[in-house]
């Protein structure tokens, strides 16, 4: 069954209403990391991946439970897409880090990634989701340019959609 689950990691419910808008938007559900368990990773083909960034670049605490989660599944053939929630202005040298946390944390899976975003429209210093001169998902500052969330969701989906 080819079924897709957005998966989030929220403090403070920012990530959590981006995650409740794409998981909308692509019909599926929305699913608090808390809740994660071997089942739900068994029973969906896509997994789309959601952090906010706390500290200095490091994932939303609940994502170090669900990683593991993660990591003790099969996610051989499985596609993986992330969304990352952060604040370019005042972490602008660990902008959406934990975004690149997440995908470092399983990058060896098997999984196929989708959904890596350009840098170019966003003003930062540095991040470690920064893979090879693209973002590995779609980096979202809800903080300072909430204007651009929807178009940038938007965007992204009808990239990712086809994918799916
Ligand atoms: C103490 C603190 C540390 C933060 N560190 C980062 C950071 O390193 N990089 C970043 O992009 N955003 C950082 N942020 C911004 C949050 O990621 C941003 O406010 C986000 O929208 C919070 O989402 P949430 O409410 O879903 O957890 C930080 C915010 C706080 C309060």
């Amino acid at each position: 069954m080819n079924t897709t689950i957005v998966i989030y990691g929220s403090s403070t419910g920012t990530c959590e209403t981006i995650a409740e808008k794409i998981a909308s938007k692509l019909g599926c559900k929305a699913l608090n990391v808390q809740e994660l368990n071997d089942a739900i990773v068994e029973e969906n083909q896509n997994l789309i991946l959601g952090t906010s960034t706390w500290g200095a670049g490091e994932m939303q605490d609940d994502w170090y439970d669900g990683l593991k989660t993660l990591q003790n599944a099969d996610l051989k053939g499985k596609t993986i897409a992330f969304f990352g929630c952060g604040d370019a202005w005042s972490y602008s040298d660990t902008f959406v880090g934990g975004m690149g946390e997440l995908y470092k944390g399983i990058k060896e899976s098997g999984a196929r990634f989708i959904g890596s975003v350009d840098t170019t429209d966003y003003k930062f210093d540095d991040s470690e989701a920064v893979i090879d001169g693209k973002f590995i998902g779609l980096p979202l500052d809800d903080i300072n340019e909430d204007d651009k969330t929807d178009s940038r969701i938007d965007a992204w989906l009808n990239v990712i959609n086809p994918e799916l």
